[in-house]
């Protein structure tokens, strides 16, 4: 199996392990929701909220425009962009049906945004993350990973 890309020296690295984390974060929120803990759920939802904005936003302002300009195509980004704003009106939609006390409606609501983000991902670690390291020389490449550590 191949080893996973650095964290510290490759954009895929760094942007795939805040996937994992936003995933993990989205498993317990899941966990907390069915228990019907959802004081503790909404606090987690917050958290998760503000972590998966900041990253829809590092990969809309930093990272494809970066991918447009060393790939030449824009194309496969204006997609992705599409997904996220699809995936940020889940997003409002679970904080909002948290928020009235309905676990029903955060479930729907939660699978719409895990029907979208998972092709999503997948998409931006096989293809959007590999392509843009590939087309950056090291120093570059280094540049951009400390741009996306930084973003806030
Ligand atoms: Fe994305």
């Amino acid at each position: 199996m191949a080893t996973d890309p650095d964290p510290e020296t490759t954009g895929t690295g760094y942007l795939s392990a805040d996937h994992d984390r936003l995933d993990a974060l989205l498993v317990e929120l899941t966990a907390l929701v069915a228990a019907g803990d959802l004081a503790p759920a909404a606090r987690l939802l917050g958290g998760f909220a503000a972590g998966l904005g900041r990253h829809i936003r590092l990969e809309d302002e930093l990272l494809f425009p970066t991918f447009a300009r060393v790939t030449g195509h824009d194309g496969p980004t204006a997609v992705m962009r599409e997904e996220h704003r699809m995936i940020e009106e889940h997003l409002a939609g679970m904080e909002a049906a948290l928020a009235g006390g309905d676990p029903a409606a955060f479930t729907l609501e939660r699978a719409a945004l895990v029907a979208v983000l998972g092709d999503h991902n997948v998409k931006e670690e096989a293809i959007v993350y590999p392509l843009t390291d590939d087309h950056l020389p090291d120093g570059a490449r280094a540049r951009l990973v400390a741009e996306l550590r930084a973003f806030r």
